[in-house]
């Protein structure tokens, strides 16, 4: 600890070992204590999870599949009560189901090159599948209280609680709305959507709004467009439709070729109010429509409110939105439609370390109609395209982007790219073939984060210091535990410290699971990194936040056991019940000092 406090680190903790194993490791005089796991009660009636006996009728009332995003919303002030948001990003199929999957033999075959190994086959997804897989998507909003105990505990029967999902009605808003190109035979108004799906990361609003960031939407649409459909070049540049799941089969709307504009109803941001478990959630389109990681605000000195985006693809960009209105502290009304108008603008990160924000405005900058721009909404519908013709900066996959309202800064996890190709670098994707990622710290100049020309320079490069063609570039104090390739998603907590959470590490590819970095950004400690929590085997870590006290961390376990050829009756892990009867579940996991106090202060 010596040793901490003579580096000038913000953060004093007895650092972690890095490895791999079944479970989760936390910093010693922490307890690391799950909170809710896959198929728990979300209502005092909610039937108990039984794993052999699912139902798309009880997931509907049970915390869903593979947290990712979690949010803490303080209660009527309190510290010890409030609203734990959450979302459920995907299902693995293969670890839910009992029997649906199997490890099977490849035979070797010469002439095709194939080698004799092992796969996984999964079994046939039936409606009832489907519908489990539906229900286990979304979003969970849930009343926490901390007893006198110290711990977190959910409050079952809150008139808060709610599920999100597939079948969660919900209205588009902003300027998207009501436009032809969102019009289906089950909506044609344009205007209502069922449900959310692909819920990565996402944020809470000044306002206490939860926000949850529609990603990887080209995965649940199958079919082909009708020849010459007009959405054929808008399609292609989302990747839609991708065919990862089989929903299309049961549900028409997930087959382009039958319902062909409900493509374009996802990719969205959607608000939640998190006050009325009623409240129809609103996609808000002004976002703009892209494979959105999170979306994390901040209040401007000025009053307005900029929410920060990655887009999560190789070579995608990353983006502000800036509002038109002002924040009003004393009038949580006058708030809710904020971000229906503002400004949309791509970052463009120039090799002098300066960064334009460029604003995507139909009319302006070519976006009109000699490129295929009849409106603001078809700028929305297709950001990717108008970024393209921006000449925005094309990024190692950005995923979560987080302003620091304590010092000015926003940080840009970069995940990594290895198809970036050698002569393709550029100053703020300075690595060919980056395997392990890196980490942007944007400076608002003024602190005023609604800028539209900042700096930038790289925090960290990820990987293995040791390995000299890696090109990391941690702080030298940084130990063989503490560095971390594939930065994912990050949070700041009060005092302005930067926690960094990974998508990725495996005994492979870097000798340790995810978990929970501490990364220095001040002073003479500037890029030092600490291991503070790991997650087992197979896991990522997604969603870190913190309590307003600081005193607890929420985190969440996602997709543990998927590592290898993994199935549910044989996962690489049974965390977090270690039991035969259990499947591996993943879970959300508060943490608190022993005795109480800040985490990573002394
Ligand atoms: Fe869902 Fe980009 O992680
Ligand atoms: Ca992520
Ligand atoms: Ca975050
Ligand atoms: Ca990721």
């Amino acid at each position: 600890r010596e040793a901490h406090a003579a580096s000038g680190s913000a953060f004093t903790f007895d650092e972690v070992t890095a490895g791999v194993d079944e479970t989760h490791h936390v910093a010693e005089g922490y307890d690391a204590d799950v909170l809710l796991r896959w198929g728990d009660k979300v209502f005092a009636d909610s039937p108990e999870f039984d794993p052999d006996n699912q139902t798309p009728e009880s997931q509907l009332r049970q915390f869903g599949y593979n947290n990712d995003y979690v949010g803490f919303i303080p209660l009527d002030g309190a510290d010890d009560r409030g609203l734990l948001v959450v979302t459920h990003e995907y299902t693995n199929a293969e670890l839910m189901f009992p029997g649906f999957a199997r490890i099977v033999k490849v035979e070797e075959d010469k002439e095709k090159g194939i080698e004799a190994s092992e796969k996984v086959e999964l079994g046939e997804f039936t409606r009832t599948i489907v519908d489990i897989e539906m229900a286990a998507h979304g979003g969970t909003v849930i009343e926490i209280r901390r007893d006198e105990d110290g711990k977190w505990h959910p409050v079952l029967d809150s008139r808060y609680n709610r599920r999100i999902h597939l079948g969660t009605e919900m209205e588009l808003s902003g300027p998207v709305a009501g436009h032809d190109r969102v019009k289906t035979n089950a909506d044609p108004s344009g205007k209502l959507v069922k449900g959310t799906l692909n819920n990565c990361a996402g944020g809470v609003t000044p306002w206490g709004t939860f926000l949850m960031a529609e990603e990887n939407f080209h995965g649940y649409f199958r079919g082909a467009l009708p020849e010459g459909h007009r959405e054929t070049a808008n399609y292609e540049r989302y990747g839609v439709p991708a065919g990862w799941y089989s929903w299309g089969e049961h549900h028409e709307r997930f087959d382009v070729s039958k319902e062909p504009n409900e493509a374009n109803r996802f990719g969205w941001v959607v608000e939640v109010d998190v006050q009325d478990p009623n409240a129809k959630p609103k996609k808000r389109t002004a976002l703009g429509r892209v494979k959105h990681e999170g979306a994390e605000s901040v209040v401007n000195k000025d009053g307005r409110v900029v929410t920060y985006c990655g887009d999560d693809e190789r070579f995608d960009y990353i983006y502000k939105f800036v509002t038109a209105g002002t924040f009003d502290p004393d009038n949580r009304a006058a708030n809710m439609d904020l971000l229906d108008d503002g400004t949309l603008y791509v970052a463009k990160f120039n090799e002098d370390g300066t960064l334009d924000w460029m604003p995507l405005v139909f009319g302006d900058n070519g976006l009109t109609a000699e490129n295929g721009f009849a409106s603001q909404a078809d700028v929305l519908v297709e950001t990717r395209r108008a970024a393209d013709l921006l000449g925005a900066t094309k990024m190692d996959r950005p995923e979560d982007v987080e302003p620091n309202a304590v010092t000015g800064k926003v940080y840009c996890m970069l995940t990594n790219n290895t198809k970036r190709q050698p002569g393709d670098e550029n100053a703020a994707n300075p690595r060919a073939e980056n395997a392990f990622g890196h980490i942007i710290e944007i400076t608002e100049p003024d602190g005023d984060f609604a800028a539209t020309r900042s700096t930038w320079e790289i925090l960290l490069k990820c990987g293995d210091p040791s390995i000299a063609e890696v090109g990391a570039s941690f702080n030298p104090a940084t130990t063989e535990n503490g560095w971390f390739g594939m930065p994912d998603n990050c949070a700041t907590d009060a005092d302005g410290r930067l926690w960094v959470s990974t998508d990725g590490n495996s005994e492979k590819k870097t000798g340790r699971t995810d978990g929970l970095w501490a990364v220095d950004t001040e002073g003479a400690a500037r890029g030092t990194s600490r291991l503070f929590f790991r997650v087992p085997v197979g896991a990522e870590m997604c969603g870190p936040v913190f309590d307003p006290s600081g005193q607890t961390l929420f985190c969440a376990v996602q997709h543990p056991g998927d590592e290898g050829l993994a199935t549910y009756e044989a996962p690489a892990t049974r965390w977090p019940d270690f039991r035969d009867d259990m499947p591996v579940r993943p879970a959300v996991v508060t943490i608190t000092k022993k005795g109480g106090g800040k985490i990573g202060a002394a």
